[in-house]
């Protein structure tokens, strides 16, 4: 078990080392953009006001932590978690100007900050990279104040028969994508098979409400390519 998770981790740190550079960029190819719509109705869903708390774990190169920011005229308070080095250095770079936001090198298993202190979690795909989505979940509870919101934006099971047929057919070509891109097809077969290994949005919203929260539900985006899932508090 621990040399499982030992693994994973070395794995995913790896892809995202090769990636960070050109990250932003492939998600843009990738999705034709539509990511940028995904995460402006996670935010939407968020609803935060400008003085709402948020701790974003594995922000990678900010997105989430800059949405957030800009709603609530950068009077929010928010703390960004990130392990890997590159993609570290980048979000902080990319948010250089937001005085209001800090960056933390860690993981989401083990979070550096005091218990019952922000009024949001979010992790937008990042659940699926993690080692241990228990104790993640559970790290997210605590650090949460009672009454505190966690969302999660990540990939999930498409609803609809065709759709994921011309789904799983499009993802066969994403790696040939990331070897032109970015000079490796690794990190997107990781990808595509992360994503098939993952939980679909049932399962997810019972293993967040085992771990305490209450009230989760999940609303689909794109016929389920991608799923928020919201869940409070108490
Ligand atoms: C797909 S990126 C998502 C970045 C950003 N949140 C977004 O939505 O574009 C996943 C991020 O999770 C980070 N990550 C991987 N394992 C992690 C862990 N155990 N704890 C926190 N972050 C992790 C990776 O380094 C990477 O930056």
């Amino acid at each position: 078990m621990k040399n499982t998770i030992q693994d994973k981790a070395k794995l995913v740190n790896s892809v995202f080392s090769e990636v960070y550079n050109k990250y932003d960029l492939m998600n843009d190819v990738m999705s034709l953009g539509i990511h940028r719509i995904w995460k402006d109705k996670f935010i939407d869903w968020m609803n935060p006001t400008h003085n709402s708390s948020l701790i974003d774990v594995a922000s990678g190169t900010g997105d989430i932590a800059k949405l957030f920011s800009l709603r609530g005229k950068n009077s929010p308070i928010i703390t960004c978690i990130e392990p890997n080095e590159g993609m570290f250095n980048k979000g902080k770079k990319n948010l250089i100007n937001f005085k209001n936001i800090k960056w933390i090198k860690s993981k989401a298993e083990n979070l550096p900050v005091e218990d019952n202190i922000y009024d949001y979690y979010s992790i937008s795909y990042g659940i699926r990279n993690v080692s241990d989505i228990n104790k993640t979940l559970r790290e997210a509870y605590r650090v949460l104040k009672p009454g505190g919101r966690f969302m999660c934006l990540e990939f999930s099971k498409i609803d609809n028969e065709l759709l994921n047929f011309l789904y799983k057919n499009y993802s066969k070509f994403i790696p040939f994508l990331g070897k032109y891109i970015v000079g490796s097809s690794k990190p997107y077969e990781y990808l595509i098979n992360s994503i098939d290994a993952f939980y679909d949005q049932e399962q997810l919203l019972e293993l967040i409400a085992k771990n305490g929260f209450i009230n989760v539900e999940f609303r689909n985006l794109s016929n389920g390519i991608s799923a928020i899932h919201s869940g409070w508090k108490i």
